[in-house]
């Protein structure tokens, strides 16, 4: 749509490397030390969501520097008998700024339902962290052509009870689950259908303002290759990266594909 072209530059470019359970704090460490001088003049924000226990020294590697750090999810509770969960008000000590929320592993191994991603985006928000709320279709879901009423079920119930003012902090991450970690990345068209429609729902849930205004990523096998191709889409505003954020240069080249061509 021309007006979501029209309204890009005006959106937060976010490139945000998930490490999933990945790295012990020393290996942490060394990746941030490796990555912080090859993102240090980046054009968009940068985010690494590192594992519970790598978040302190990662908040330590990273002050003073342009990398923000997101943790992975977060409960709806303030406190209580919630054996192996962390609250927001915990990571908001810790300084963390972002979370992703509602990841398709977590929905597909730990039991995660749309009711509880919505808790969780809601307290996220509260406690003034940014949840980056993860969205996409099963393959199968895919092949029976129902993806745009999977997302369009997502969206409304993901973000039902969140007020226009709090979708300023609010990041959307379209993942095909079909496509993480399987190095079967969405086609640069495939992405941006989706990212477009996921505008649209916005759109029509709070207006044409604050749906142009939100970041759309995109995540599934987003790698150093395909990234200025799928990041040059109007709608991706931006990437989710899984494996390709544990390797420096790597996630160094992504955040580098979100920069202008030079002519
Ligand atoms: P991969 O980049 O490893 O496919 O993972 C994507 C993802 O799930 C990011 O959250």
């Amino acid at each position: 749509m021309l007006l979501d072209a029209l309204t890009k530059g005006m959106r937060k470019t976010i490139i945000a490397g998930n490490w999933k359970m990945n790295k012990t704090p020393s290996e942490a460490t060394s990746l941030i030390e490796e990555i912080k001088p090859l993102v240090a003049d980046a054009n968009c924000e940068v985010i690494i969501c590192v594992p519970y226990v790598d978040l302190g020294i990662a908040i330590e590697a990273t002050r003073d520097t342009n990398i923000k750090v997101g943790a992975q999810n977060c409960h709806w509770a303030e406190s209580g008998a919630f054996t192996g969960e962390i609250s927001t008000g915990m990571l908001k000590e810790l300084g963390v700024e972002y979370v992703v929320i509602g990841h398709s592993e977590r929905r597909q191994y730990f039991g995660e339902t749309d009711e509880t991603v919505n808790k969780r985006v809601k307290a996220a928000l509260a406690a003034g962290l940014k949840p980056i709320v993860c969205v996409g279709e099963l393959l199968w879901e895919r092949e029976c052509n129902i993806t745009n009423e999977v997302i369009a079920r997502q969206i409304k119930l993901d973000l039902w009870d969140v007020t226009p003012e709090e979708m300023a902090n609010v990041v959307i991450a379209y993942e095909p689950v079909w496509a993480i970690g399987t190095g079967k990345t969405a086609t640069a068209e495939q992405a941006e259908e989706v990212c477009e429609f996921i505008r649209a729902c916005l759109k029509g849930l709070y207006g044409l303002e604050i749906a142009a205004s939100v970041t759309i990523q995109y995540g599934g096998s987003m790698n150093d290759k395909n990234a200025a191709e799928l990041l040059a889409k109007t709608n991706v505003d931006g990437g989710l990266i899984g494996g390709a954020s544990l390797v420096a240069e790597k996630f160094a080249a992504i955040v580098d594909a979100t920069k202008p061509a030079e002519y």
